[in-house]
């Protein structure tokens, strides 16, 4: 029987909405403590009122070098060091290709891509030096295998976040740091309220999708804590779909012809 450990001292990036504000909570609700890092200050002043001393808020950008490594410290300090790191932060300026602004591209790019290399990079830095392993769970989406028009940006960003963490985990193994990649499908989360709000576009993605609804955040911060517990312990290097069956369900539906 294997037990079940999840992590104690974690840093969430996203963490003041959705799939990172749940996953923040789960990890709460397991005993753990977590650094809440995000852009949204007065959100993350929310939840750390309510969660007290469980809940370190750290405000800032994924993209800035300097407020991610003044969060590893800060996580080092108040938690004591850092046994998961959860890539979250997202966000995307959609536009077709030939609308797509350079700076809309370069935009997404940095939040999507750079800001997991960047959070990466230092909480990494941190676990090697305390040398007790540890674990990284990145946040892509279905849209890193399948297009999403006006997506260009957000979809070649997702499908990197993707190679980068089977990079990391080649790379971070040997110090007995585990990376894998969650890809959700529809979330029902602020970031989707547009695709959510639609009736539409909501007919069509039911259309395809096996378990026709859209997932709660709470559905994927479970499979996330999950894969940073020592449940996983031999997972690493890998992605975990949690999308209802939306991937497999593009084909149109014969039920009706056979
Ligand atoms: N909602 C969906 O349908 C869906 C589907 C697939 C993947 N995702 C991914 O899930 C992740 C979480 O998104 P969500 O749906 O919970 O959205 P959300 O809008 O509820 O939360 C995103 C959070 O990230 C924060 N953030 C944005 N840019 C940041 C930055 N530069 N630095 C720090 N924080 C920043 C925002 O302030 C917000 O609190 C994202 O990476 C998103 O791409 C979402």
């Amino acid at each position: 029987m294997i037990e079940n450990k999840t992590p104690k001292r974690s840093i969430v990036t996203g963490a003041a909405s959705g799939i990172g504000r749940a996953i923040a909570e789960q990890l709460i609700e397991s005993g753990g403590r977590v650094l809440a890092f995000d852009l949204d200050k007065e959100k993350l002043t929310e939840s750390a009122h309510r969660y007290g001393d469980a809940y370190v808020a750290v405000d800032g950008s994924v993209t800035d070098t300097l407020a991610v490594r003044s969060a590893v410290a800060t996580a080092e300090s108040e938690l004591g060091g850092i046994d998961a790191l959860f890539n979250v932060a997202g966000g995307l300026r959609p536009a077709p290709i030939i609308e797509l602004a350079e700076e809309d591209w370069d935009f997404t790019i940095d939040v999507v891509l750079r800001g997991v290399f960047l959070c990466t990079k230092y909480a990494a830095t941190s676990m090697v030096e305390a040398a007790r392993g540890g674990a990284i769970v990145n946040i892509s989406s279905v849209n890193a295998h399948m297009p999403l028009y006006g997506g260009s940006a957000y979809a070649a960003g997702k499908s990197g976040v993707e190679m980068f963490g089977r990079n990391a985990a080649l790379e971070l193994g040997r110090h007995g740091i585990r990376v894998n990649t969650v890809l959700p499908g529809l979330v029902d989360t602020p970031m989707a309220a547009i695709i959510l709000e639609n009736e539409g576009i909501m007919a069509e993605f039911n259309a395809n999708a096996v378990l026709k609804r859209p997932a709660q955040p709470s559905e994927l911060a479970a499979p996330a804590v999950f894969l940073a517990s020592s449940a996983a312990s031999y997972i690493t290097g890998t992605e975990l779909v949690v999308d209802g069956g939306y991937e497999i369900g593009g084909y149109p539906d014969l039920s009706k012809y056979l």
